[in-house]
């Protein structure tokens, strides 16, 4: 959508994704440094690391304001984005209101979302759903001004996280799935690179969050591409067993409780039609970074409204994707990184 943003509050959120490039590159790699010259040798457990990186930066100012840039964009983006939108309400709600539809919108009025799904994820006032224009004001506002140009999370400074989900997309097992069932789909970043990728499938993309859907579903009709967005918890869909041939989703697990993520995994395994295929983008487990990286990562549990992180990071996937039932478990940086991190699995021909 051409979103209409008075000037003066693009530049804002815009001022906002500088700060944050700032931080996540130059404050961020002065700290690692630091940290790297101090302790050659760092212990491996994050515990230890965590207590490591804290007591030796203590009182170091790049890092210090490294961490509380980072609070505060987190803090203000919400503060900035839902003004912005408001403003240009009239002509959003036209935009959603969608006249030619690409696929379907199917939501669900009798839905009780978990009670941990409501949480004030990333700080969002009322979590993903805390305002009925989150959706949008999510996607057009916040990632296309503020986490665009990197910094935060996983994502690196200068690193795009549009092309991320591409290059992921690119990573499925096969090209000729007939069905893909996408879980925790949002407003669609991952869903349009997947239709880009399997042209000739159909595709199922599942949210929790009513403002998301109506915003995918209204980004669908612009771009003409066919999906079908379908309101439901990726933990009990509610969809068909043995249905999809891929089974997909990307930064999910970690907003959910561990023992949630076990279920999510049963859910996939019972949509999945034997010799179907699992593919999950996650941040990569702790033990393929560096311990600095792991602690700046790690930070989002207790200071960016990420609270399934640290215990989602301690689950072992490939011990639960093989519990659950899945067999040639495989994960891996796309291009040679840690980020983005892919792990795929199968379900059994027989
Ligand atoms: C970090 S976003 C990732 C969105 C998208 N996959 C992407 O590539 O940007 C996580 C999304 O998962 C949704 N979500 C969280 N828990 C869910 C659940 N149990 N079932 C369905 N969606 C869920 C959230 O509402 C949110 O839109």
């Amino acid at each position: 959508m051409d979103m209409d943003l008075r000037q003066r509050r693009r530049a804002s959120l815009e001022f906002l994704g500088s700060v944050q490039h700032f931080a996540g590159r130059t404050l961020q790699s002065a700290a690692a440094a630091q940290y790297e010259a101090a302790v050659p040798a760092p212990p491996d457990s994050l515990d230890e690391r965590r207590e490591s990186v804290h007591s030796t930066l203590d009182g170091s100012s790049v890092w210090e304001f490294d961490r509380f840039l980072t609070r505060w964009v987190a803090e203000e983006i919400y503060v900035r984005a839902l003004p912005a939108i408001e403003e240009i309400r009239g002509g959003v709600e036209k935009w959603l209101d969608v006249a030619r539809p690409s696929g379907t919108l199917t939501l669900d009025p009798d839905l009780v979302p978990p009670a941990y799904w409501e949480h004030g994820f990333h700080l969002a006032p009322g979590g993903w759903d805390g305002h009925d224009l989150m959706g949008p004001a999510i996607s057009e506002l916040v990632f296309a001004y503020v986490l665009t140009p990197g910094g935060v999370g996983a994502v690196r400074a200068g690193e795009n996280l549009n092309d991320q989900r591409s290059q992921v997309a690119g990573e499925t097992r096969r090209t000729d799935y007939e069905h893909v069932v996408e879980l925790g789909a949002s407003s669609g970043r991952f869903t349009f690179a997947l239709r880009r990728r399997l042209p000739d499938a159909r595709i199922t993309a599942v949210e929790l969050s009513e403002s998301a859907l109506r915003h995918a579903h209204a980004l669908s009709a612009d771009k003409g591409a066919r999906i079908d967005w379908w309101q439901g918890a990726a933990e009990d869909t509610k969809l068909e067993s043995g249905s999809a041939d891929l089974v997909a989703c990307y930064t999910l697990l970690h907003e959910c409780p561990a023992e949630v993520n076990l279920q999510i995994l049963a859910e996939a395994f019972r949509l999945l039609e034997p010799g179907g295929d699992l593919m999950i983008s996650e941040i990569a487990p702790y033990e393929h970074q560096n311990a600095f990286r792991a602690v700046v990562l790690d930070w989002e549990t207790e200071n960016r409204g990420e609270p399934y992180w640290r215990e989602v990071m301690a689950l072992d996937l490939h011990r639960a994707l093989a519990d659950a039932g899945f067999v040639d478990i495989e994960s891996y940086g796309v291009g040679g990184g840690v980020y983005p991190w892919v792990t795929r699995a199968t379900k059994p021909a027989a």
